[in-house]
């Protein structure tokens, strides 16, 4: 048999003779979740979703994931999208394939537990708009935090997916917290409550392929629903962990479409159909479908989002997850953090704290909410602690978590650090023991009384219950109260060809300087990161007129040690200086506040100033000017990271020169008021 026929023949048995498999692999699709969440920020619009809507449905995917996890959050934050609208859009072009969606558990799509009558609405509201199967999870593995949803899901007649969040404390599965006793166990738990289906839940990419089949095969022989497993690319391994897991007899995988794949986010789907061809798993899937879609997504959407995709790296793996086991998302968040506060030579210092407050916190899994609380405590450990003192400046959610708000830690918390978290704490200095939600005064009458008639219907006051300062924004732009600003508006791919034009120009030096004061930054300003050989830019492309003009290229500092160099590229307005659309400003940028603040009417601004320690949005204010204050008390809530910071007085006097409001932006270093 010559090649030729050989390859003939396989074209063959792929079109016509493929048996259909005894046991096929199911598969939930994340690419439009998890994948975009993964990869770029979790900015998908829904606008870009509906092109490969009606052939992804054709897939035979066992359900796709559309839905909770960050979306919620960033859609009316970032997008000016409603969330629940997503559902009701999405559900009119997959008609057949099953919507799944990342329930937070009691946290529901936001990152504190909430009371019970909100956790209602919530999923009362998710289960009308269409969501089918509810993958619900606990950053603690706290199952107590299932108790007000998973009845809902049943009333409903809804698919209960329980999770165990899958982390380790040693390098390999095993250890004496996390160990195969410990999956099984939370298997039955999780059975015991009447699940659907049980997933282990590696959301860094832990799992090692060994640890996979043991565990799986453990799980199998414990319980008897179908097990599923969700396993991130990170550190490269998800693809043979999945692949054993497999063997070991797993029901379902997760995987996202090729564009959507790896790095952080997960194994794509097309090499898996092709490695489990013919065989007694064979998935069953087209892979010249997956070819169609994947075309699209090239084509269509991904160009939209290229700037946002982390291509600093030229490595897909994540050899950090390997050596410190930090999640992607978490090692993103701490280097931006550390990045913003001029830091980032304090990485490595970062390391080596991280595994101590996570011990000291009790053990915990490393998931949204605990990556972020844990990840914001270390980095504030090794920027604000001295040699005398530890835990200098403690987080809200870190109190919280030492109360026992979140629920029950994996070992218990270090008695000194929660008797320092719980000094002075607003609920009692006493943690409880009880099921975390029993403490929380119910929400909901509070919320409709503050929203009021902004709130047209139960979806808007949801929304706003659990996001009150950028939901009440999302609500304003909504309908209309308050202009939408550009930076929230989608981009189109007219607009892309362009900045692709501009950006070759940029890199072919091509771009002169030219004497002319810059016009000041228009409404329609989009910053763009730029990678020139190990340099990185940061370009705002203005759009006055026709043609985007530069407006700015800024050096950025890449990795430690460096300071930030002045710009390194001409400031090069092309064009007049044309006044930018006369938008008024709905939230103007840090940078812009703090210049138009600095020239305000002289008021007595003697005193210590109170500056943000670190760049964030302002959540309160619990003084007022003219209120005096003794020093150490809380005179603001500063959110960074989304973690909420208590900034106390500097010094005792009277509170004066406020100068921001709630739901403002603030750089380091401006100045929230003035103590005198
Ligand atoms: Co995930």
């Amino acid at each position: 048999m010559s090649d030729h026929d050989q390859v003939k023949m396989t074209q063959m048995n792929y079109d016509v003779k493929r048996p259909k498999a005894e046991n096929p692999v199911k598969v939930m699709d994340l690419s439009l979740r998890d994948g975009h969440q993964s990869l770029f920020a979790t900015r998908g619009r829904t606008e870009d979703m509906i092109p490969v809507a009606e052939l992804m449905d054709q897939v035979g995917f066992w359900a796709v994931e559309t839905w909770g996890g960050a979306t919620f959050d960033t859609m009316h934050r970032f997008l000016n999208e409603d969330p629940w609208e997503r559902i009701r859009t999405l559900k009119r072009y997959f008609k057949k394939t099953p919507f799944s969606m990342l329930l937070r558990a009691q946290n529901l799509v936001g990152y504190r537990n909430y009371a019970d009558d909100v956790a209602n609405a919530f999923m009362d509201r998710a289960c009308e708009n269409g969501m089918d199967i509810f993958r619900t999870f606990d950053a603690l593995n706290d199952y107590r935090n299932f108790q007000t949803v998973v009845p809902k899901i049943k009333e409903y007649g809804k698919h209960f997916q329980g999770c165990i969040c899958y982390t380790m404390t040693e390098p390999r599965l095993g250890g004496e917290v996390y160990n195969l006793d410990y999956y099984v166990n939370k298997a039955k738990d999780l059975e015991g409550m009447g699940a659907d289906s049980v997933c282990v839940k590696d959301m860094a990419g832990l799992i090692a392929p060994y640890d996979a089949y043991a565990i799986v095969k453990a799980l199998k022989a414990a319980v008897k629903v179908p097990i599923h497993l969700h396993s991130h690319f990170t550190s490269g391994m998800s693809p043979m962990s999945h692949l054993k897991a497999i063997e070991a007899g797993v029901d379902i995988i997760d995987t996202c479409m090729t564009p959507y794949a790896y790095r952080t986010s997960h194994a794509a789907i097309e090499p898996l159909i092709m490695a489990l061809l013919g065989t007694n798993r064979d998935t069953g899937f087209d892979i010249k479908l997956m070819a169609q879609i994947n075309e699209i997504f090239e084509k269509e959407v991904m160009p939209k989002y290229k700037h946002l995709l982390d291509d600093s790296k030229v490595s897909i793996i994540d050899i950090n997850v390997l050596l410190h086991q930090t999640p992607g998302g978490m090692l993103s968040n701490l280097v931006n953090q550390l990045r913003d506060m001029d830091a980032l030579d304090k990485i490595g210092e970062v390391y080596k704290e991280l595994p101590r407050v996570r011990k000291d916190l009790g053990q915990i899994p490393l998931v949204t909410p605990t990556s972020q609380i844990v990840g914001i405590q270390t980095v504030n450990n090794v920027l604000f602690d001295t040699p005398e003192e530890r835990y200098k400046m403690i987080t809200g959610q870190v109190k919280d978590l030492c109360y026992g708000l979140y629920g029950k830690t994996a070992v218990p918390i270090n008695e000194e650090v929660q008797k320092k978290a719980l000094k002075g704490y607003d609920r009692g200095e006493e943690p409880i023991t009880c099921r975390p939600a029993e403490v929380l005064e119910p929400e909901m009458e509070k919320a409709k009384a503050e929203i009021g008639d902004l709130a047209a219907d139960m979806d808007d006051l949801v929304l706003y219950a659990i996001y009150p300062v950028t939901g009440k924004k999302f609500l304003q732009w909504k309908y209309g109260k308050e202009e939408v600003p550009a930076a929230v508006k989608p981009i189109t791919m007219q607009q892309v060809k362009k900045q692709d034009e501009l950006l070759k120009k940029a890199k072919a030096g091509e771009l002169v300087e030219k004497k002319k004061d810059a016009p000041a930054k228009g409404e329609s300003l989009r910053t763009f990161n730029v990678f020139v050989d190990n340099e990185h830019f940061e370009v705002g492309v203005d759009e006055v007129g026709g043609s985007p003009i530069l407006k700015y290229a800024q050096q950025i500092q890449l990795s430690g040690g460096l300071p930030a160099a002045a710009p390194a590229m001409p400031a090069a307005p092309a064009a007049a200086p044309a006044a930018p659309a006369a938008a008024p400003a709905a939230a103007p940028a840090a940078a812009e506040k703090k210049a138009d603040a600095a020239p305000a009417p002289a008021a007595d601004t003697s005193g210590t100033p109170l500056a943000a320690p670190m760049p964030g949005m302002i959540v309160k204010y619990d003084k007022k000017e003219g209120d005096t204050v003794s020093a150490g008390e809380t005179v603001v809530i500063l959110e960074a990271m989304k973690m909420e910071n208590a900034l106390a007085a500097p010094a005792s006097g009277t509170v004066k020169a406020i100068k921001y409001a709630s739901g403002d932006s603030v750089a380091k270093g401006d100045v929230l008021c003035v103590i005198g």
